[in-house]
């Protein structure tokens, strides 16, 4: 039976830690594994824009001598052409695996459910899994640990912040999120964090105060106020978001030690200062290319998963 990576819930905390070792050994020995897609094709369906997410798998599918197959939003039309199974059914027919980005969550749980080959989440509405994996990787490299850190994560409680919850959970990380109060994460995705959080030892917060939520944090994370899809609401948002802001007084309350990290694209001026995303804390572009040793880790992980 094939396996999906649609959401970090449906990974155990020993899988996830098999995925960060092997994103190590793919990071330091990249040679060993460049066969391992030959003669395999992806498909990429992207219903919005990307550069990190298209540019890091298609370059990492051909370093594992695969061909990528980037299918722009007008090429097969999700949703619009034809019914999203019958995509699901005849992409399974030519290629071996599919990455999507998608508007709507439910549209990758549609292709998961009426394609044979591995479908790869590449960010819904409701979770970027491939972004949160790179970033537990990012935060293990810089301090060689994550069990007995704490994350603050400030801002919009968005895609970032679901997928974040439960990858810090399921690791043993503890997060704090502080949002206004009408955009707090999925209460759903808190829920499960919760649940995960309790087996392993890490505390799960969530606030409306960024300073609570920064107060000796070890990782400082932020996201865009405004998500692909909610451009309408840009005006309200940037209003409703004033005093989210990561800046220097902010940060100031974090462990001397601390890292700020952004999921990438950012908006200087917006949910965080320049200072800080181009100060000398900042691991983003560190964040960037993990995403491609990552998802090498990721498509490895799923064609080789034996239940
Ligand atoms: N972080 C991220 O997913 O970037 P892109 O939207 O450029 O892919
Ligand atoms: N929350 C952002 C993440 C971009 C990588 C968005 O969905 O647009």
């Amino acid at each position: 039976m094939k396996k999906d990576f649609i959401s970090l819930k449906d990974f155990s905390s020993s899988e996830l830690n098999e995925l960060l070792n092997l994103a190590k050994q793919l990071k330091h020995s990249p040679r060993q594994s460049a066969d391992y897609l030959r003669g395999k094709s992806f498909a990429l369906i992207f219903q919005k824009p990307s550069n990190r997410t298209r540019v890091s798998f298609e370059t990492g599918i051909f370093q594992l001598g695969g061909n990528p197959i980037y299918l722009a939003p007008d090429d097969i039309s999700l949703g619009k052409r034809e019914p999203t199974a019958d995509i699901a059914r005849t992409l399974s027919r030519y290629v071996d695996g599919i990455v999507a980005r998608v508007f709507f969550h439910q549209d990758i749980l549609d292709l998961a459910k009426y394609s044979s080959v591995p479908v790869i989440n590449g960010l819904s509405d409701l979770s970027h899994p491939c972004q949160a994996m790179a970033d537990m990787f990012t935060i293990q490299e810089k301090f060689n640990a994550l069990k007995g850190l704490k994350m603050a994560y400030v801002g919009d409680g968005n895609n970032m912040t679901n997928s974040l919850l439960i990858a810090a959970a399921k690791l043993g990380m503890s997060i704090s999120v502080a949002t206004p109060q009408d955009y707090a994460p999925d209460a759903g995705y808190v829920n499960a964090a919760r649940e995960c959080a309790a087996k392993t030892g890490a505390m799960i917060t969530v606030t409306q105060s960024p300073q609570e939520a920064v107060r000796g944090a070890h990782v400082v994370y932020t996201d865009t106020w405004v998500s692909m899809g909610q451009e309408e609401e840009t005006e309200k948002r940037l209003k409703d978001f004033e005093g989210y802001q990561v800046d220097e007084k902010l940060v100031a309350l974090a462990d001397e030690k601390f890292i700020f990290m952004h999921c990438l694209p950012a908006h200087r001026g917006q949910e965080v200062s320049a200072s800080v995303i181009d100060g000398e804390r900042s691991v983003v572009f560190d964040e960037a290319e993990n995403r491609l040793h990552m998802q090498k880790a990721v498509m490895i992980f799923l064609f080789t998963f034996k239940h």
